[in-house]
C-alpha cells in the first residue's frame, strides 16, 4: 500500500563501526556514530518492512520495531549478515575495519622498556558488501555506502563495479558529517549520479527508503 510501501519485505541494514581487538583493553576501529544506519533502519520499519539491523558497538537506542543483532568484529558482522539472509534489500552502512590484528593478545600488551613498540601484524578483514555481491542469496537490491573526501562520484562509480553492488551512496565527509546530524550524499547507480542537497540524516534515510520501495515495487521489476 502507499502508506506501507515495504510491507512484506525484509530489509537488512548494517551500521556502526567494528572493533578489532588488539588486546583486552585496545582495539582498531573506524570512526562511525551509527546514526545514518540506525536512521535508515528506523525509516524502513516505518515503511512497513521487517528490518534486521546488524550493529557494531554504538551507544544508540534500537529503533521501534527493528530486530537488532549486536556484533563486535567484522567477522561477527559477516556471520550475522549471512544468518539474516534472505533479504529483499541490503543496505550496508557500517564502517567496517579493513584490517584486524593477525593474533589478538590474551593479555594486555606492555611497554618492555626498550622504547620499541610491540609489532602489530595485520590481516585483511572480509568485505561484507563484496561477499553479498557474489552470494548465492544475493539480495535483489544491494546498496553500499562510501565515505569520500574528494572525487566523490568518481570513486563511488569504481566501487560499484568492484563490490558488485546496485547502488553506492557516496557521503561527502569533507565537512561536518562525521558524528553530526546532517549528511551530503550522491546516489551512484549504473544509470549515473543523483546528488541530493545537504539534509538531516533522518531526511536522507527517508529518501533512501522511498527510493528502495520504488525499486522493489512490482511495477519496476
Ligand atoms: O571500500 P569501502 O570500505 O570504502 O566500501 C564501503 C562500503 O563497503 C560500505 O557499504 C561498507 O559497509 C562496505 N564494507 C563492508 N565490509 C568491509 C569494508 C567495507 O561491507 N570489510
Amino acid at each position: 500500500t502507499a502508506e506501507l510501501p515495504l510491507k512484506g519485505r525484509h530489509i537488512l541494514v548494517t551500521a556502526g563501526p567494528t572493533h578489532e581487538p588488539i588486546d583486552p583493553v585496545r582495539y582498531i576501529a573506524n570512526r562511525s556514530s551509527g546514526k545514518q544506519g540506525f536512521a535508515i533502519a528506523a525509516a524502513a520499519a516505518r515503511a512497513g518492512a521487517r528490518v534486521t539491523l546488524v550493529a557494531g558497538p554504538v551507544q544508540l537506542p534500537t529503533p521501534a520495531a527493528v530486530d537488532r543483532v549486536d556484533v563486535e568484529t567484522a567477522r561477527e558482522m559477516l556471520a550475522a549478515v549471512e544468518a539474516a539472509l534472505p533479504a529483499d534489500a541490503a543496505i550496508m552502512v557500517a564502517a567496517v575495519a579493513d584490517w584486524r590484528t593477525a593474533d589478538a593478545s590474551g593479555q594486555k600488551l606492555k611497554k618492555d622498556g626498550s622504547g620499541k613498540p610491540a609489532p602489530l601484524p595485520l590481516v585483511e578483514n572480509p568485505d561484507i558488501l563484496a561477499t553479498l555481491g557474489k552470494h548465492g542469496q544475493r539480495p535483489a537490491l544491494l546498496i553500499g555506502f562510501a565515505a569520500e573526501t574528494e572525487k566523490v562520484a568518481e570513486h563511488a562509480q569504481a566501487k560499484l563495479a568492484r563490490k558488485g553492488a546496485d547502488w553506492i551512496i557516496a557521503n561527502d565527509v569533507s565537512g561536518d558529517v562525521m558524528g553530526g546530524d546532517n549528511n551530503s550524499v550522491h546516489i551512484v547507480t549504473a544509470n549515473g549520479v543523483e546528488s541530493w542537497e545537504h539534509l538531516p540524516k533522518a531526511g536522507v534515510a527517508h529518501r533512501i527508503i522511498e527510493k528502495v520501495a520504488h525499486a522493489l515495487s512490482p511495477a519496476s521489476d
